[in-house]
């Protein structure tokens, strides 16, 4: 059957039974059911963009993210970002949970200031310790929730073959306290307003393959190494890569309040998007700049293409990835 046809489908709308046939779904029943009760937010705003000056463009602020006054409200399309982890790595600070929870509720609401009606903001994160486990991921969502974001939803970032081969599996094939090995971490995905955005006269620029891909709630990538980069926690160029082509157009603006090494500048900059950043290190903010520099110009260490991340050599040096989540420190 051809893609149009099978695509060509007659709509369905929610059974009590569920469906199989998914493709022109009307889903206002379900919507309208009292589960849906004061959830949705949508606005039926204007969706008016404010321009963010060429001065700040593409630009890395050596300062705090918690206030990001060279970004006008309304400006940036696309929000990536792992948060630092507190877990005293070389830029954490020795935090209370509180405090740390505070830290990045500031920033995310600052973020959901300059983010344009229908922005999207992604959030990288892994979660700590054992005894007990800290789902700082749930945190985040309840925190993100509580300043207007609407979750869109979550995607898991299997490391497989590339994770720590982490031995901390607590009492060695014994019921006594066997403890789990997370090979995982969260892409938590928000929406501010809307969760449609207008293309207007804007250009798509993924492929069939990669949105029948990127859609999908798991994703298998390796980790990046910290000592190939020269930072402790850097995500792979992928993970941004496939979050700017899934939830923007060509040109939009991608922030990183947390920008660390600068990965998602460069996958914004080889996507053909702008980028902002926000590094509270001098180091990290040469690092990003050389980065930048060698990323984007050097042909061998370009991004892979989605048709060739499967064919990467899986974890070709045992180092240390990026961040050790839910291991005891
Ligand atoms: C987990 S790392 C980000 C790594 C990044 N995703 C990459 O691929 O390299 C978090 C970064 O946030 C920076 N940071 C911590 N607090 C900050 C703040 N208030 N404002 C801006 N940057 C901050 C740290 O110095 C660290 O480099």
């Amino acid at each position: 059957m051809s893609e149009k046809k099978k695509f060509n489908r007659t709509s369905t709308s929610t059974s009590a039974f569920g469906t199989s046939g998914r493709v022109g779904h009307d889903s206002s029943k379900f919507y309208a059911s009292k589960l849906y009760d004061g959830l949705r937010q949508e606005t039926n705003g204007s969706q008016v963009e404010n321009p963010i000056p060429e001065s700040s463009l593409n630009k890395i602020f050596l300062k705090s993210s918690e206030r990001m006054d060279e970004l006008p409200d309304g400006s940036v399309h696309l929000m990536i970002t792992s948060p630092p982890y507190n877990v005293t790595k070389e830029y954490d600070d020795n935090l209370t949970l509180d405090e740390y929870r505070g830290l990045l509720k500031r920033v995310f609401a600052e973020t959901f200031r300059v983010l344009v009606d229908g922005g999207r903001a992604c959030i990288n994160v892994a979660n700590l310790g054992r005894k007990p486990y800290i789902p700082l991921h749930a945190l985040i969502i309840q925190d993100m929730q509580a300043i207007g974001y609407q979750m869109r939803g979550e995607i898991i970032w299997d490391k497989a073959s590339s994770a720590s081969p982490s031995t901390a599996w607590g009492s060695w094939q014994s019921a006594s306290n066997p403890t789990l090995r997370d090979i995982h971490e969260y892409i938590l995905i928000f929406t501010k307003g809307n969760f449609t955005r207008k293309k207007g006269e804007k250009e798509n620029t993924i492929s069939k393959e990669e949105f029948l891909e990127f859609t999908k709630s798991v994703w298998q990538f390796p980790a990046e190494r910290a000592k190939r980069v020269g930072h402790p926690a850097p995500f792979p160029i992928e993970l941004p890569r496939r979050l700017i082509q899934l939830y923007t157009f060509a040109e939009d603006v991608v922030l990183d309040p947390f920008c660390g090494s600068g990965s998602t500048c460069i996958a914004a900059t080889l996507s053909g998007r702008s980028y902002v950043g926000y590094e509270l290190k001098k180091e990290y903010v040469d690092l990003i700049e050389k980065r930048i520099r060698d990323e984007v110009t050097n042909p061998k260490s370009q991004i892979p293409m989605f048709e060739g991340v499967g064919n990467q050599p899986s974890n070709p040096e045992p180092e240390p990835e990026s961040p050790t989540p839910n291991l005891e420190p």
